[in-house]
């Protein structure tokens, strides 16, 4: 049986605003396995973004414990917390958050470098990723030079590069075409035949529905709903 990779309990989030307080999460607890392929669901203004801040250590619960492979990431210090970050989670933000002074295939091997990889390899691998998203013709182009859906895929691509244990994609295919949008789907399957665990959060019911199953945001709650 697969282990859990992520384990949520008793979480509580809100946010102060000058308008009042705002409760987000009220109480949550929930565990995701290793290999699983998650839909984050729920209406927009729900939390998914906050939560996928929080996994991602960008950031933290009010009370409550989030574990990532066993480990309390209350209990790390910046340089623990900057080593996961580079080691075991990617992030595919909303807005995809793209390097301007960048080109596509540098800022799809910036992780790599960050690592101190190989760079000949590294180059290699980001352009035989960039084929994968059909982007073989746009590897010298800068972000403002790409349609807000090859951005998208950049970025993906950027993500998926580093083949860590943990994907969390906020809304990836929010831009994209429902074709393009099911390539992207079919590289998550392919990530999880590698074991790899992926939470998206998406509006798409249709690709949420191609989960493993959904976690539902409602009333400061999440439930796993079985799709
Ligand atoms: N820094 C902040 N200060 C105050 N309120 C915030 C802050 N960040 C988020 N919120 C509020 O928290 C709520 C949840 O926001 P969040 O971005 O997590 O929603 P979401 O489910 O991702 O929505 P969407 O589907 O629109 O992306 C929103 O009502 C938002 O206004
Ligand atoms: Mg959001």
């Amino acid at each position: 049986m697969n282990k859990n990779i992520l384990r949520i309990v008793n979480l509580k989030k809100s946010f102060n605003h000058k308008n009042g307080m705002v409760k987000i999460f009220k109480d949550v607890s929930l565990v995701v396995k290793k290999g699983d392929l998650v839909a984050l669901v729920g209406p927009s203004g729900s939390g998914k973004s906050t939560l996928l801040n929080m996994i991602s250590l960008l950031d933290k619960p009010d009370s409550g414990e989030i574990f990532l492979n066993d480990i309390d990431l209350k209990k790390l210090d910046e340089d623990k917390k900057n080593y996961i970050r580079k080691k075991n989670i990617s992030i595919i933000f909303q807005n995809n958050n793209l390097l301007n002074d960048f080109t596509a295939v540098e800022n799809v091997v910036m992780p790599l470098i960050i690592r101190n990889e190989d760079k000949k390899k590294s180059y290699l691998k980001a352009k035989s990723i960039l084929n994968n998203f059909n982007l073989s013709s746009r590897y010298d182009y800068f972000p403002d030079e790409l349609s807000g859906g090859e951005q998208q895929r950049v970025a993906i691509a950027r993500a998926l590069i580093s083949e860590t244990d943990l994907i969390l994609a906020d809304e990836p295919t929010g831009n994209l075409d429902f074709k393009t949008s099911l390539e992207i789907f079919s590289y998550f399957l392919k990530l999880k035949k590698l074991n790899k665990t992926i939470i998206f959060a998406t509006h798409n019911r249709e690709l949420a529905n191609k989960a493993d199953y959904k976690l539902s945001i409602s009333n400061g709650d999440i439930k796993r709903t079985n799709v």
